[in-house]
């Protein structure tokens, strides 16, 4: 019987940067891995590391020391199995809803490439607004965009860094929903979702365990399995116990 490698492995990850001739440490020896059908939430105060952390696990950046393993297999470079959805959207203004989308499928023929976009348009509620400049588009829609490039690619591992924040409550809420639809679908990608956040309460809402950072160098404080089914009840007064608990680790 051949040993499956989990799926994604952080092995004591560290980040320096070097800022006007001075070392700073970002990251101190994270070390974590996440298996397939997880949901990981990565919180802790601003400036912690979370942000670098995850532009480590896409190949955006490279750790200075320690490594980050998919499949066994070290990430060194941006790839398709690992796609990352920002905060800011970071969708092109010149360019359109259907075009943007199209952007994170290059590699793909182009009469495919313009049929997956549609299909992942549609998915994230957007259909009509193909031909439509960012401009033309609430905050909501614009992040619908982001999403639906992240997962077009099916990536195996979805991250995001804080998608929610710039939102108002409601349409943050119904996007954070929509996310975990695809999570929780058999039938789509991503396999793991890693959510940055500065809300404790949806962290407990969206993961199955949530990591707490302390404060720079970020180091893991704890790993906590938040232990109840979907659709998560923010009524439930386990809901509350968790964010009480991480609220408490954090502050
Ligand atoms: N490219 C960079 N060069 C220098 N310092 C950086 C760079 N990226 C991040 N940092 C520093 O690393 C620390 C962690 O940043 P970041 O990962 O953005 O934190 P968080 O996302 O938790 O708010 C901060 O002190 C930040 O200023
Ligand atoms: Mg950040």
């Amino acid at each position: 019987m051949i040993n499956m490698p989990t799926d994604l492995v952080l092995k004591s990850v560290t980040k320096k940067y070097s800022v006007d001739g001075n070392e700073l440490v970002a990251l101190e020896n994270v070390s974590f891995s996440v298996k397939k059908r997880e949901s990981v939430g990565l919180v802790g105060p601003s400036g912690c590391g979370k942000t670098t952390l995850i532009r480590n696990i896409c190949g955006l950046e490279a750790p200075t020391s320690g490594s980050v393993l998919f499949l066994g297999k070290p990430i060194t470079e941006p790839n398709r199995k690992i796609m990352m959805i920002f905060q800011s959207f970071a969708i092109l203004p010149w360019k359109t809803v259907q075009e943007n989308v199209e952007l994170a499928l290059l590699d793909k023929p182009k009469k495919e490439r313009a049929k997956i976009a549609r299909n992942f348009i549609e998915l994230v509620g957007l259909d009509g607004f193909e031909a439509s400049y960012p401009r033309e588009l609430s905050g909501g829609m614009k992040q619908r965009v982001g999403i639906a490039r992240g997962i077009s690619t099916e990536p195996d591992v979805l991250l995001l860094d804080e998608p929610f924040s710039a939102l108002d409550a409601l349409t943050a809420n119904n996007l954070r929903n929509e996310v975990l639809r695809f999570y929780l679908s058999k039938k789509h990608k991503p396999d793991i979702l890693i959510l940055v956040t500065h809300s404790i309460e949806e962290a407990v809402y969206m993961c199955n365990r949530v990591i707490v950072l302390s404060k720079r160098p970020g180091h893991i404080v704890e790993d906590i399995k938040i232990d109840l089914p979907f659709p998560r009840n923010r009524r439930d007064p386990r809901f509350y116990e968790y964010v009480d608990r991480i609220t408490t680790l954090i502050t």
